[in-house]
């Protein structure tokens, strides 16, 4: 199946990125989000790396042009997904707020469209439920930040049919990704490791065992992580880190997914990382 328009739903960070990659890979790209001003942020963002690129030589100024000139933007949902070939939903990790998304766009979207949802750790199966083209589901799991990272995690349904894997995994390679097919258990595999090591690395500071910034130091010179867990969970967000291991934790019933206390209370404080300003370390 051929794709040539992409609707993206959901213009935060990841979003953003996951406009950006397709519209460089010459895609023509509407993106969604509820309102006007969360729309601009996102396109803003976008526009901000662009820029970057330019000064830094890796395009010209006219590549850039013509890559904002591929993405449309919208706060209207019917609007941005009426001529769609795939959407990719990004919006917050929540089941009910995306079930009730895959409803809206099964009633919006062009018959042949294919449904895909960018989810860190929720069940595709279950969110394939909520529409009528179960068959044309699919998880198409990005890292952050999208333009930077390789990997895309393709996760199937239950119903979702060979011809939509095939077609998600030659787009996330146009992409320049490398896709990597995984079955649909919570959390996936990037997120079934990665997330339990930042819990853990949260009891570490809510126990005492030292201070944010001795956590991350260990694993980034002790293990050569690229960012410590406590910057990269401010990074991802501290509420999806905290919705991710929540659906760890009720998907397998078992107590070492237990989200730590700290991390709960953050959440409730609005401490949601970066995003916010302020998290295990403070941006402004
Ligand atoms: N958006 C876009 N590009 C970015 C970026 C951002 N937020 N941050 C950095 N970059 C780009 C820079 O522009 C630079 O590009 P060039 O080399 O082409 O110039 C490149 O990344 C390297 O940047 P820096 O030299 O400034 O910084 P760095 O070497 O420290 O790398 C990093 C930054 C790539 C983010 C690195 O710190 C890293 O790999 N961190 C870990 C990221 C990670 O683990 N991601 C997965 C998160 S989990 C997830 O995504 C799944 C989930 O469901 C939660
Ligand atoms: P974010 O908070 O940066 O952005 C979410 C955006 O969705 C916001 O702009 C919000 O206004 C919008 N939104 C909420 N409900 C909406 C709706 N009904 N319709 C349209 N837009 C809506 O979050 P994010 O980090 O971009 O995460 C988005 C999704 O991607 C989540 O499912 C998350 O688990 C997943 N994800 C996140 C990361 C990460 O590192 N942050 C990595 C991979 C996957």
């Amino acid at each position: 199946m051929e794709i040539k328009r992409i609707a993206v739903i959901g213009a935060g960070q990841m979003g953003s990125g996951i406009a950006q990659v397709a519209a460089q890979s010459g895609f023509s790209v509407s993106l969604h989000d509820v309102a006007e001003e969360q729309v601009k942020k996102g396109l803003a963002r976008i526009e901000g790396l662009l820029e970057k690129g330019v000064a830094k030589g890796k395009w010209t100024k006219e590549e850039k042009e013509a890559v904002l000139s591929r993405i449309q933007t919208t706060a209207d949902l019917q609007e941005a997904v009426k001529d769609a070939d795939l959407v990719i939903e990004a919006v917050v990790e929540n089941m009910e707020v995306k079930t009730d998304l895959f409803r809206q766009l099964d009633q919006y979207s062009p018959k042949h469209a294919i449904l895909a949802s960018n989810t860190s750790s929720l069940p595709i199966t279950e969110i394939a439920a909520a529409t009528s083209r179960p068959e044309s589901v699919i998880g198409m799991h990005f890292m952050n930040p999208v333009p930077v990272m390789k990997l895309v995690e393709v996760i199937r349904g239950l119903a979702t049919a060979d011809e939509v894997n095939e077609t998600v995994r030659n787009l996330a390679e146009t992409m320049g990704k490398v896709p990597v097919e995984v079955n649909d258990f919570p959390g996936f595999v990037s997120n079934r490791i990665l997330m339990p090591m930042i819990n853990e690395a949260i009891y570490a500071v809510y126990e005492g065992v030292a201070s944010p910034e001795d956590v991350d130091t260990v694993m980034k010179l002790g293990m050569n992580h690229p960012m410590g867990p406590l910057t990269l969970a401010d990074f991802i967000g501290l509420d999806t880190c905290l919705y991710i291991m929540e659906t760890l934790y009720e998907g397998f019933g078992d107590s070492k997914y237990r989200p730590c206390p700290l991390l709960r209370k953050y959440v409730k404080a609005g401490w949601l990382g970066k995003k916010s300003g302020r998290g295990f370390y403070q941006y402004d």
